[in-house]
């Protein structure tokens, strides 16, 4: 599986999974929107493809052995692209979600669920090898969630202050899905995996207030003031899932598993290390 096509290869896990493998020595293209905006390693051949549009996909995987598939375009272009996509592809490593774990905080209405599970059919019913990968909420999420407020100044508002989470470095992420490209073993594996911690949310960003030497003013709000003031990261269908998920994680610990550590024989980073990595994302 020596030809490998990342498709989000720009994005918050796939941009790593890019690195990881370039690092291997593994012949990585990554199909993206617009090359020009890419910035991947020299090494990588970067191609343009669009996942709403079919036509560009046959060039992209023409010769590929395995995909790293991450997909965040719309439900509509579902059918004709994993028709696609799987019909060039011997394995597919899929960047899913932990739609079967039983913690509640993975169990609430989620209108995407529709959609990952239409695409976990396609491509389990397609033949190829697979894994699907299924972290739980990603450290990254913070930099969406609290550095706009933090670089703003010293007050950072948000819901459920009380929810834990075990927010998972995307650079894991991206180590298990190097393994499951590039090695036998995995197919039809299903990874959950997640950071090693169980955090609240108010612990999640004292510690980034640790990390960069400031005394943040951490202030609960409702679920209607979020319901308001929270738009800047998602939809309003995105924000009320979020809601949902925090209020019913409250009051147990976060689901945490040993799958980083048991794939990559390495232990799966803290959120303190993630935030002491990404310090720059916080300051102004
Ligand atoms: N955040 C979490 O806590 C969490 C937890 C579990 C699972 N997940 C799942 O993880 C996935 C998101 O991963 P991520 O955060 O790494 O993604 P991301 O940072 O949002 O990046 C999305 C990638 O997909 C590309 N893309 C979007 N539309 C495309 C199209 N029409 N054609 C081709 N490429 C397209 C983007 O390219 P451009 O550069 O062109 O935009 C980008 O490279 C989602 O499925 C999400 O449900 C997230």
């Amino acid at each position: 599986m020596n030809r490998i096509l990342v498709i989000g290869g720009t994005g918050t896990v796939g941009r790593q999974v890019v690195a990881q493998l370039a690092a291997t020595g593994a012949q990585v293209r990554a199909l993206v929107r617009n090359p020009g905006a890419a910035h991947l390693q020299s090494q990588v051949e970067v191609v343009r493809g669009d996942l709403t549009l079919p036509d560009t996909l046959d060039a992209c995987l023409h010769g590929i052995d395995a995909v790293f598939l991450v997909w965040t375009a719309p439900a509509a272009a579902v059918a004709p692209g994993l028709e696609r996509i799987t019909k060039h592809a011997r394995r597919i490593v899929y960047l899913s979600a932990p739609l079967k774990t039983a913690h509640p905080l993975f169990q609430q209405p989620n209108a995407l669920r529709a959609m990952f599970e239409q695409i976990e059919r396609s491509i389990e019913t397609s033949g190829v090898q697979w894994t699907f990968l299924r972290p739980g909420m990603f450290a990254a999420n913070a930099l969406s969630w609290w550095a706009p407020q933090i670089r703003a100044g010293d007050f950072v508002r948000w819901p459920y202050l009380a929810a834990p989470t075990a927010p998972i470095d995307e650079r894991d992420i991206a180590a298990v899905a190097v393994r499951a490209l590039c090695e036998d073993g995995h197919a039809g594996a299903e990874y959950v995996m997640t950071g090693p911690q169980s955090l609240s949310q108010l612990e999640q960003v004292a510690t980034i207030g640790r990390v960069i030497g400031r005394s943040l003013r951490i202030e609960e709000i409702s679920p209607d003031e979020a319901r308001r003031e929270l738009l800047t990261i998602g939809p309003l269908p995105a924000v009320n899932m979020l809601l949902r998920a925090w209020a019913a994680a409250i009051g147990q610990p976060a689901h945490v598993t040993s799958t980083v550590a048991e794939i990559t024989g390495a232990p799966p980073k803290t959120f303190l290390e993630w935030a002491t990595d990404s310090a720059a994302e916080f300051q102004t």
